[in-house]
């Protein structure tokens, strides 16, 4: 039987030998696409290609794909670990043909490949075309139909809709028919009594699509209609795990060599064993093999978990995983990391990334899972007090809002939250439920509901180019642009035939400047990419679109930017060698202001690594080292140690940035200063954490630094100033410290002194209220505190008291109000209920406290009278 491993290089072989070049696998986390998260498709990153707006390297190219379907228009979340065939994440095996071959050749690879290769019998193969579509205006896909009889019965050709057989990416974006391969799975017997024509396209588990070729012939845009492309492509994806469980005779994709380990591994840190059945437990077994995967990579790919976009996604599956293990079966403690070698052995050939940061992703599944079992364990006390609290009041209902609270702070999902209540004999009102988390969507989605419109094209006659590494204006056109509304604002965005703008990419910020149209000055106001277009975030649109535009980038914005980015390089060999060569870039900032830069380690860093790191870097200035930038092959680059950053797209041809060939070669887009000498001065302002395993360095350089410097030095000279040049300035400060904290003990005294004399008065200004021994008086003190000590005092020299004691300190009120500890039981008094409702307001301010001694403070001293009046009347009441 074959493996895994030797199932997905037979498909990459099989393409080689048919002219394809073999690539890696984008990352599973998309950068740069507003219109997904992930990658769906083995395609996502060839979109430039399909669209025209960039040329492919090579027209045939083969790949297996990193895929992750859980968000958007391809999602199969709730699917997962229920059945035995669908996945979170997935690896898709791809073909394609960037404007060279077409139906013909895919049709016939495919067949052969499946039959003469893999060896699966004719006669369990059945195979879909679109049967076209009116409304569309597409006829039946006649030569996909002609093709396919030279391979396979007529009676096996399948006609199929435009929702099985016109395959679209998203809304948007590159789309086209399509023609299905499906196997059945049965046994003969079953074969036998059922046509399996009749159950293909039917979710029944043994009859599945394995491989999907679609012919790319179209782009969907924003109004819906379809707009034919330059040119005509092959997209194909087939389900690795799929084609590996029809191969490997499995009838369930989990009982594959692709998760048994996983499997195994969960099965003896558990202690229970897998059933292969459909029971809550098994599904646990599935859901854990499953997730596992999709967590693991997308961390790897550089994705934390967190609370928005990609990171939430992860976090959700994570959680989900988690769930199903404490729920289901009865594992209380973190799991998930448990299984991390186990998946970065498997996969240490085919996706290193994963064996290579073991110990950083191990790290952050740990820690996701103890927080998320900590908010389990809250969420099910929170559950109790609903069951005791319905038990007292015999209502048999959980109501919508404390299930969407269970939801939405404590992760319960709701099959959680009903059973757990149906095992106490309660009902959850499901329709609330419903509405509050529909209201929710409602929010989210009008807060970021960006409208974008189609582009309006001027002029595709050439692919936009980018000149910003050697110039910072250029005479241009513009070739495209497009109106944006977000939040009820509109804004426009253009597209330049060729431009000096630098698009936000490698954590650098896009450039600012201007468009001169004619005269007519308009603001850039941000640029970015969008795969491999470079946008323009204008405030307005000219009113001479078409005129010749003379693009301007912001040039001192720009070079401050710059000396970030060369210091970034020069700090992230500074920490690989001084904490060693476990440090990763996970993540960073470079604008004019400052660069920000994270990186996996595990510690914070001493006061001795931080200095090292700062006196490193500031060495490397000081050598005035001639940065050097060159393109060169991938493998090149990496041979030379150039360091590739985990989750990023790189091409075959790399930039590659070098400060002193033996210190510092990254594979970089970026802009940079022309030696580091330019950078003058480099300072770390900041080091802390951000998530497990990963801290955060803040930091200055170049001309940024130099202004802070100067303000630092302002600041000191004034200090001096201030305390008249002394010889030693911190000695000194540090006798005006210590001074200071001897006068202020020694006013503490005398103010107790005087505070003293205060009680005494006070007491004999007290009036009886029923049995209550009443003082409410104003009094000159120096602070808010003394007002709380006299109370103290006062409750010490008098039984039954209640004060009310006002001070106006600097045109300021302030209130305590003390309550002997007899009165709060026996008349049920509270202090803090008295400054809420009665102080609060007519001081203008807030405060609280105990019910015996509270305090307030607010803005209007006027009526401080009127609080001790109106405290009167209530405890005269
Ligand atoms: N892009 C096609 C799919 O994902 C092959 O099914």
């Amino acid at each position: 039987m074959m493996t895994s491993a030797e199932i997905r290089q037979q498909f990459l072989d099989f393409f080689a030998s048919k002219g394809h070049v073999i690539v890696p696998s984008a990352p599973i986390v998309v950068k740069n696409d507003p219109t997904l998260l992930f990658t769906n498709a083995g395609m996502n990153q060839f979109k430039d290609y399909f669209l025209g707006n960039k040329q492919a390297p090579n027209p045939r190219i083969a790949d297996t794909q990193k895929c992750l379907r859980v968000s958007g228009k391809h999602n199969d979340l709730e699917e997962v670990g229920v059945d035995t065939y669908h996945h979170t994440m997935f690896e898709m095996l791809g073909n394609w043909s960037f404007g060279d071959y077409f139906k013909q050749e895919a049709i016939g690879w495919s067949w052969e490949l499946l039959t003469k290769v893999f060896g699966i019998p004719e006669d369990r193969l059945y195979v879909t075309v679109f049967e076209g579509d009116l409304k569309e205006h597409i006829p039946k896909d006649e030569e996909a139909f002609s093709e396919w009889k030279k391979w396979i019965a007529e009676d096996r050709i399948l006609m199929g809709n435009k929702k099985d057989n016109f395959w679209e990416m998203g809304d948007t974006g590159p789309c086209g028919p399509c023609t299905e391969i499906h196997v059945d799975c049965r046994p003969d017997g079953e074969r036998a009594a059922k046509d399996g024509k009749t159950l293909v396209n039917n979710d029944h588990p043994q009859v599945i699509e394995i491989w999907n070729n679609v012919f790319i012939q179209f782009s969907r845009m924003k109004d819906g209609s379809l707009q034919p492309l330059p040119a005509k492509h092959v997209d194909t994806g087939m389900g690795l795990e799929r084609l590996v469980r029809v191969l490997q005779g499995k009838s369930s994709n989990y009982d594959t060599d692709v998760f048994s380990g996983t499997i195994e591994a969960t099965e003896s840190i558990t202690g229970k064993e897998y059933g292969y059945s459909d029971s809550r437990a098994d599904i646990a077994f599935r859901v854990i093999a499953d997730h596992i995967r999709a967590i693991a990579f997308t961390i790897a790919d550089g994705q934390l978990p967190s609370n928005t976009g990609a990171g939430y996604v992860i976090r959700r599956i994570l959680r989900r995983a988690v769930r199903y293990y404490y729920s289901y079966l009865g594992y209380k403690q973190p799991l998930l990391f448990q299984l991390m070698p186990v998946l970065a052995g498997q996969f240490e050939k085919v996706f290193p990334e994963l064996h290579q940061q073991l110990d950083f992703v191990t790290k952050v599944v740990k820690e996701e899972e103890d927080a998320f079992l900590r908010t389990l364990d809250k969420g099910l006390r929170k559950m109790d007090d609903i069951i005791s609290a319905a038990g007292k009041s015999t209502n048999s209902t959980v109501n919508g809002s404390a299930a969407f609270e269970l939801y939405d702070t404590y992760g319960f999902p709701l099959d959680l939250t009903r059973l757990i209540a149906r095992e106490n004999n309660l009902e959850v009102d499901e329709a609330a439920f419903e509405n509050e988390m529909q209201q929710q969507k409602d929010r989210s989605r009008a807060a970021t509901a960006v409208d974008t419109e189609d582009w309006i094209v001027l002029d595709s006659s050439s692919l936009m180019e980018f000149v910003g590494y050697d110039t910072l204006e250029i005479d241009t056109k513009v070739m495209k642009y497009r109106k944006v509304k977000a939040k009820g604002k509109e804004s426009f965005q253009l597209v330049l035939a060729a431009t000096p703008f630098y698009a936000e990419s490698g954590g650098q910020v896009g450039d600012t400047g201007t468009l001169s149209f004619d005269g007519e000055e308009v603001k850039v106001l941000d640029t970015k990419k969008e795969n491999d277009l470079i946008i323009h975030f204008v405030e307005k649109l000219p009113k001479n679109i078409t005129a010749s535009v003379l693009a301007r980038v912001n040039r001192e914005r720009r070079e401050k930017t710059e000396a970030h980015h060369s210091a970034t390089h020069l700090l992230h060999a500074a920490l690989r060698t001084v904490l060693g060569p476990h440090v990763a870039q996970k993540g960073s900032l470079v604008n004019d202001e400052q660069l920000r830069f994270d990186f996996s380690h595990f510690a914070k860093l001493t006061d001795y690594e931080i200095n090292s790191i700062e006196n490193l870097v500031n060495q490397k200035i000081r050598e005035n080292i001639a940065v050097y930038i060159e393109e060169m092959p991938k493998e090149t680059a990496i041979e030379k140690g150039a360091m590739a950053l985990f989750g990023e797209k790189y091409s075959d041809i790399v930039r590659v940035v070098m400060m002193d060939k033996s210190y510092s070669i990254e594979l970089c887009g970026g802009t940079h200063v022309a030696a580091t000498g330019e950078l003058g001065y480099f300072k770390l302002k900041h080091e802390s954490a951000v998530a497990a395993g990963v801290r955060r360095i803040e930091a200055i350089s170049g001309a940024a630094a130099a202004e802070w410097l100067k303000d630092q030095l302002d600041q000191l000279q004034e200090i001096k100033e201030l305390l008249r040049h002394p010889k030693e300035l911190p000695r000194s400060i540090e006798n005006m410290l210590a001074e200071n904290a001897q006068l202020r003990k020694k006013l503490e005294q005398l103010e107790n002194r005087a505070l003293v004399g205060v009680r005494n008065e006070l007491l004999q200004k007290k009036i009886i209220i029923g049995d209550i021994n009443f003082i409410g008086e104003l009094v000159d003190v120096g602070s808010a505190d003394a007002l709380k000590k006299l109370c103290y005092d006062l409750k010490n020299n008098l039984e039954n008291y209640i004060a009310v004691l006002c001070a106006n300190i600097g045109g300021k009120p302030f209130v305590a109000i003390g309550i002997a500890d007899e009165l709060v039981t026996s008349r049920l008094l509270d202090a803090g209920k008295l400054i809420r409702e009665i102080v609060a307001p007519l001081i203008k301010g807030g405060g609280g406290g105990q019910k015996n001694l509270a305090t307030a403070g607010g803005q209007e001293a006027g009526n401080l009278q009127k609080v001790i009046e109106n405290i009167k009347v209530r405890l005269e009441a």
